[in-house]
């Protein structure tokens, strides 16, 4: 059997430099990775070693050197702008290394955001749905708090709320436990492990976490620019 049929992340021979003037940096290099619904993979790796270029190809937020990558079937390079935002509102997580809040809203406007801009929803239940998601993460008593008024980590787990409310297909994480104690930490894997099994979210979970990273399906490393099989 093909085993891309089902997939919900392909990618082929994916490569990426960066132009610094006459030197080529070379980041990821003839990197493969197929995600099936509802699995959940680490990816750990030294510091610069290219997670983060990796999630940000992934989700098309920025352009590949060569290689093929499709999410949820589609083919990000064929897209346009517009249907890559609708691919991403409609079926994408995202949370960032470093967060991205939008300051001058509150922890449950932030985290309702995504399904405000769908427009689908009627608005008491995205503020019921992002509420259960603020309490998923302990957070459910400092929803009405803007960003400045929140921790390191408490603003990390409003991001992590903020990904998850639209129940997507496919969620990137990028460092999603880096602020949190081990405690707070088990929630976040919990949540995810819930979603994995209600809606078949599957997960990239970017993470220097052991903890985390071993209780994901596959871990792999990413080293010389390709990934391999750490676990
Ligand atoms: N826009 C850019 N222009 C030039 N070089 C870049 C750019 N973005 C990242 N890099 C370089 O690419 C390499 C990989 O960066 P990346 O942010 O993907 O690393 P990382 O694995 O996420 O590291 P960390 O664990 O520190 O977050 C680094 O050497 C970085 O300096
Ligand atoms: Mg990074």
């Amino acid at each position: 059997m093909n085993e891309s049929i089902n997939a919900v992340l392909e990618c082929r021979a994916l490569a990426k430099s960066f132009d610094e003037g006459p030197e080529k940096l070379e980041v990821l290099n003839d990197l493969n990775l197929v995600i099936g619904p509802s699995e959940r993979v680490a990816v750990v790796g030294s510091s610069g070693s290219g997670k983060t270029t990796l999630l940000q190809l992934l989700a098309g937020l920025d352009r590949p050197s060569s290689g093929e990558i499709r999410v949820c079937g589609h083919e990000l390079a064929t897209m346009k702008e517009a249907e890559q935002n609708e691919l991403r509102n409609r079926h994408l997580g995202f949370v960032y290394q470093f967060h991205h809040l939008l300051p001058e809203f509150t922890a449950l406007e932030n985290v309702s955001m995504p399904l405000l801009l769908r427009k689908k929803t009627p608005i008491r239940q995205i503020r019921e749905r992002a509420e259960q998601l603020l309490d998923a993460v302990g957070l459910g008593a400092r929803a009405k708090h803007k960003p400045a008024e929140l921790s390191g980590g408490e603003r990390q787990r409003v991001a992590i709320a903020r990904a998850l409310v639209t129940e997507p297909d496919l969620v990137f994480m990028d460092e999603p436990t880096g602020n949190l104690d081990p405690n707070t930490a088990e929630k976040v894997h919990d949540l995810m492990a819930s979603l994995s099994n209600e809606f078949k979210t599957s997960f990239v979970v970017v993470t220097h976490d052991m903890n985390l990273a071993r209780q994901m399906d596959r871990v792999f490393r990413l080293d010389s620019g390709t990934l391999i099989i750490a676990s």
